[in-house]
């Protein structure tokens, strides 16, 4: 998910306002950590396998329930479990809170403030309070924030500051204290009932990640994502700090671009081959902008300036040998194929500078129901793509903050190990 401020506004407030308080329960911070990631349908919405979620996603980037990766970590004292979708693309952390003005439909019950020893307001007098743009000061002195997605989502509540604990896949708790986070009391936007907020996983100053530090033995994260059709009882996997590199046969790497924005993890990308037809970036000319592009883990489907989508689309279809359905406004997506059998699609090569990342059929055809499958790429007017994780399936993909790469290594990501 792409935060409004993403695009419309510049952060200039360095990280380093925010201490790290993060530390590891067994005391050695220069030990890194993984943890299982989780999918989840709401058997509300979506009774039938989940898989009509993604009906609208090619137009929403939020549309698709099942499109989401939900980190389960526990805030408070005692620990009290969450529910937040890992997104690279927003900073801040939050989860609705009681007393609850006007939140959307959560199955797990809802964090109460009160009932934690170790949860404190966030003053508006602190800088904690000025690192988020929209953060005012509210008559009781706390820090009351808004924070809004480029999907329409809404977050608004009250800074706060609370012990974290995740469970590494090793069986450990990984102990946080004083992270800083959203306590939502009005939220609203496509999130489904099993999604109690979202866990940002941005480079701006607020994010996990930037909270985290090099606590863990590097400012570094990996994560391997299981693909959208997946049993949604395996899980898919993100490492932190040490033991998060991502190295050996196979690697390719592209350097992160930084703009003014902090937020999103900005790439280059060239062009993008369909078979063996290479369409560059810029339809008008040889030039392309550095960092056209960012990762965003919380977006599905990968989003192209129109003038290269147009492209992509049309060589698809050129190369599938097959009429592509009518448009179907149920679908959402611009190309869609009905067929009893798999689609035979072509490979899809996205060409970051220096990183050439291959995609196979079931990173870029993604079925919404039964029989049909759809191009999971969708457009826009801006310049700035998103690079969706249907697309970051099947691949370990490394951040390395201190270096400024990220990096690819193709996985299967449904075979842990
Ligand atoms: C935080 O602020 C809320 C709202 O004003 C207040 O009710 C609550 O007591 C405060 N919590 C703490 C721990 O100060
Ligand atoms: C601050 O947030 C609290 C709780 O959400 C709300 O009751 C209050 O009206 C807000 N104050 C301002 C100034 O926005
Ligand atoms: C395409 O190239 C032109 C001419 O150099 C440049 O003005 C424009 O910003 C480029 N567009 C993109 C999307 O990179
Ligand atoms: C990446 O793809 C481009 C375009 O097909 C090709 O020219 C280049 O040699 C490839 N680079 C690598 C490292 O494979
Ligand atoms: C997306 O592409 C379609 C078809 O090319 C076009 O009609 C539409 O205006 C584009 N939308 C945006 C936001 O550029």
């Amino acid at each position: 998910m792409a935060s409004f401020h993403s695009f419309f506004t510049v952060i200039i407030i360095s990280h380093v306002f925010i201490p790290s308080y993060f530390s590891p329960i067994h005391g050695n911070t220069d030990v890194g950590f993984m943890i299982n990631l989780i999918r989840k349908t709401s058997a509300q919405a979506f009774p039938v396998r989940g898989l009509s979620a993604m009906s609208e996603t090619p137009q929403s980037p939020v549309g698709a329930n099942l499109g989401h990766y939900l980190m389960e970590l526990s805030i408070g004292t005692p620990p009290f479990k969450i529910y937040g979708i890992a997104d690279t693309g927003s900073d801040l952390i939050w989860t609705q809170c009681l007393p609850c003005n006007n939140c959307y439909n959560q199955l797990n019950p809802m964090f109460d403030p009160i009932k934690s020893s170790s949860y404190s307001n966030v003053s508006c007098d602190s800088n904690l309070c000025h690192q988020l743009d929209t953060g005012v000061c509210s008559p009781q002195k706390q820090c009351n924030y808004t924070y809004a997605y480029a999907s329409a989502s809404i977050t608004q509540g009250v800074l706060a500051q609370e012990t974290v604990t995740l469970t590494s896949t090793t069986g450990t708790s990984v102990l946080l204290k004083g992270v800083v986070f959203g306590c939502g009391h009005d939220n609203k936007g496509g999130f489904n009932d099993h999604e109690t907020g979202i866990i940002g996983l941005g480079g701006g100053p607020m994010s996990f990640i930037s909270q985290m530090g090099a606590s863990f033995g590097g400012k570094r994260f990996s994560q391997c994502l299981v693909p959208f059709h997946t049993d949604v009882n395996v899980y898919s996997r993100m490492s932190f700090g040490k033991g998060s590199e991502v190295s050996g046969e196979g690697v390719v790497s592209t350097p992160l671009v930084i703009k003014d924005d902090k937020t999103p993890y900005f790439v280059t990308l060239l062009g993008i081959s369909v078979g063996n037809t290479y369409l560059h970036y810029n339809g008008s000319s040889e030039n392309v902008e550095k960092g056209n592009m960012f990762l965003d883990s919380g977006t599905p489907p990968t989003i192209l300036p129109t003038q290269l989508y147009d492209r992509v689309v049309a060589e698809v279809k050129n190369q599938v040998a097959m009429e592509p359905t009518v448009d179907d406004p149920d679908l959402g997506s611009q190309l869609c194929y009905r067929t009893k059998n798999n689609l035979r699609g072509p490979m899809l090569t996205v060409h970051f500078e220096g990183a050439n990342v291959t995609l196979e059929p079931i990173q870029t055809l993604i079925s919404p129901k039964d029989d049909v499958f759809c191009l999971g790429f969708t457009n826009t007017s801006s310049d700035v793509g998103i690079y969706g994780n249907f697309a970051q399936s099947n691949y370990l993909i490394g951040f390395d903050l201190e270096a400024q790469v990220v990096s690819f290594k193709p996985t299967d990501c449904t075979k842990n190990t």
